[in-house]
């Protein structure tokens, strides 16, 4: 098997965050140092506990959770639309299980100190706004030149935003974080709503959760079905699935820039791919673009609960072949 990837996942759970958890908790190519949390879906307080209740989920409470910023880096924390996530961040669901207690260290702490213990050897895997993370890197900037990369679940390159016309939730919160890791020099790789929007979550695949007979499985439909009658896209899963299987992904070489300014342009990604609009600029990032969504589903649900790949026969169509470049190798 591949050499594993030693992996923080700092989130904001949310429905799919907890999918992505449960992905990374249930794959042998994944080392899980540790769960940071941040603002994002849900205040701080929600979103750390809800970790801790995805790891009760499927009796994981080995696993360390940590809280980090409560707040985005330049300013108030103002939720303007109802979340796709329930009043709770988990769609209100009771889950089986006894959550654990977070861990004394704050979340910022944790990143850094995981770092420079072993330098070169750490992916972020980041999928809710990076506040957290650009905390980390102006705290400490020595570890900049010593993470291994970041994976992030985040922005839109060349496509509408989702929380206003031209910009990605976990940008929109906190754009000033999100352009200090896009400066920072440490290999990036973008999975935005470019490629997130094609990974949706369909009948087939909930029915094979629900259908499973095993306590953490009838939870993690009951949380698909109700998140996916407001946002089927799979966004945060798709970070941990390039780690498994990145062959599966498509993209290109591009400087991205993320404005803080105008606000109507607040959290919008600038992605520069061609000479003229690199203007002499280096490309700081891998931008995912398409991907072959029907077979990462499948790697999604037989990697979270095998016995159930024949349901995605019913669900499944054709695959879209990626379209140019090949994915980053991790
Ligand atoms: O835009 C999608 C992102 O915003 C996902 O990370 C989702 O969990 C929300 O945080
Ligand atoms: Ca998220």
């Amino acid at each position: 098997m591949q050499a594993r990837h030693r992996i923080i996942l700092d989130c904001d759970p949310g429905v799919d965050d907890a999918i992505a958890i449960l992905l990374a908790l249930a794959c042998p190519e994944i080392d899980l140092l540790g769960i940071t949390c941040v603002t994002g879906n849900k205040d701080l307080s929600f979103t750390a506990n809800n970790a801790l209740r995805i790891c009760a989920l499927v009796a994981r409470q080995d696993v360390s959770v940590y809280a980090g910023c409560a707040r985005p880096l330049m300013g108030p924390y103002v939720r303007k639309w109802p979340s796709v996530h329930g009043t709770d961040g988990l769609c209100d669901l009771e889950l089986p299980g006894t959550p654990g207690h977070l861990a004394e260290e704050h979340a910022v702490d944790f990143i850094i100190r995981q770092v420079l213990a072993a330098p070169g050897q750490v992916s972020l895997c980041v999928i809710g706004p990076m506040t957290n993370i650009a905390l980390a890197i102006v705290k400490a900037p020595q570890i900049a030149p010593l993470i291994h990369s970041i994976v992030f679940m985040g922005g839109a390159a060349f496509c509408p935003g989702n929380s206003s016309p031209l910009a990605e939730f976990n940008f929109l919160v906190d754009p000033e974080a999100a352009e200090i890791v896009m400066s920072s020099c440490i290999p990036l790789v973008m999975l935005g709503l470019d490629v997130t929007q094609k990974v949706r979550i369909r009948e087939p695949h909930i029915n094979a959760f629900e259908q499973s007979g095993t306590v953490s499985a009838m939870a993690i439909g009951a949380m698909l079905r109700a998140y996916g009658s407001n946002d089927p896209c799979l966004h945060d899963p798709c970070a941990v699935l390039y780690y498994i299987a990145p062959e599966l992904f498509s993209g290109m070489e591009a400087h991205v820039q993320v404005l803080s300014n105008p606000p109507e342009a607040r959290g919008s990604t600038v992605a520069a791919v061609s000479e003229r609009h690199l203007g002499g600029r280096s490309p700081n990032c891998f931008v995912v673009t398409d991907c072959e969504a029907d077979d990462l589903m499948r790697v999604l649900v037989d990697r979270m609960s095998g016995e159930m790949n024949h349901a995605l026969e019913v669900g499944g169509r054709g695959t879209s072949k990626p379209k140019s470049g090949s994915p980053q190798r991790m």
